[in-house]
């Protein structure tokens, strides 16, 4: 039952990040310098999760690109001396074999994660969304995959969110807590205050096994026509084995451009080549 795919839809519309949606897809936008779809084929690849499907919207097939070997990158970089460079350059190669689905219509994340059916097949797989950037010391999916690989059904990233954020995130209902880990009795997508059954919002990281095609064919479109993920999970519940895992590490929502800021700062603090001038120039902004 071992997860050998990631998922990781991109054909979203992007609308927080415009104008520079306008033409570059917002998961190429980079944090510093590595774009977020950098950030997750790399934690799938620290899991030993090779294989990478992108849903892309038509006309984005490009961004599988970023993936391929550039040989003649490599010996320009060699050639001017930066061989660490080049290596860096060389790894992105390695990470992954990645393919691409296009979704010919935005119409949600739900129909996004239906449109690889074909690529995905019959086993587990894992499911990343970039605008939820996780630093953490070792891969949350890897974690997930070890807990999906125990209680043989989905998982789903949790973290414990203020009360003012829950009626903009799916949150969950859970029991038996241990060690991190619960059983999930119930998703609601978007609650009032009122009636959010926790402040365990839903991250961006899912594994989840081959039912989820048939739930999420079966679901109605909701108000936008959209085709939500969290419903097609909602109504597996009960049928299929599914655990919460709040996970360690610092996140951040770099699908705003308040996230993306935040996320920059951290790194940029932290990064040898960049903290000792960056943190001076902080300082002497005050
Ligand atoms: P969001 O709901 O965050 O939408 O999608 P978005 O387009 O990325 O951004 P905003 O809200 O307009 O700023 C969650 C994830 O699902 C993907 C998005 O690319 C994102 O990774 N998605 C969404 C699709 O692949 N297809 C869709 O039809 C909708």
């Amino acid at each position: 039952m071992t997860v050998q795919k990631a998922l990781i839809p991109v054909a979203g519309l992007g609308t927080r990040f415009l104008p520079a949606t306008l033409a570059t897809p917002k998961v190429m936008i980079p944090v510093i310098d590595k774009p977020p779809v950098h950030f997750c084929v790399e934690e799938a690849s620290l899991a030993g999760i090779d294989h990478t499907v992108l849903v892309v919207s038509p006309g984005q097939e490009s961004i599988a690109q970023y993936f391929n070997r550039r040989l003649d990158l490599e010996s320009a970089l060699v050639q001017r001396g930066k061989d660490e460079l080049a290596q860096t350059i060389r790894l992105i190669s390695q990470m992954s074999d990645v393919s691409v689905v296009v979704q010919e219509k935005q119409l949600g994340l739900g129909h996004a994660v239906l449109s690889a059916e074909g690529a995905i097949g019959n086993n587990p797989f894992a499911v990343f969304l970039p605008d939820d950037l996780i630093l953490s010391e070792s891969p949350t999916i890897g974690q997930m995959v070890d807990i999906s690989e125990k209680n043989e059904g989905m998982v789903i990233a949790l973290k414990k969110v203020p009360d003012e954020d829950l009626s903009q995130l799916g949150v969950a209902e859970v029991k038996n807590t241990k060690k991190r880990i619960s059983e999930i009795m119930s998703l609601v997508e978007k609650p009032s205050l009122e009636s959010a059954p926790s402040n365990l919002a839903v991250i961006g990281r899912y594994i989840l096994t081959k039912e989820i095609f048939d739930s999420i064919r079966d679901l109605k479109p909701g108000a936008l026509g959209e085709i939500q993920l969290t419903d097609g999970i909602a109504s597996l519940l009960g049928k299929i084995p599914c655990s919460g895992y709040e996970f360690e590490g610092e996140h951040f929502d770099v699908g705003t451009p308040l996230g993306m800021l935040k996320a920059s700062v951290y790194i940029g603090i932290r990064r040898r080549d960049l903290k000792s001038k960056f943190t001076q120039w902080i300082s002497d902004l005050n």
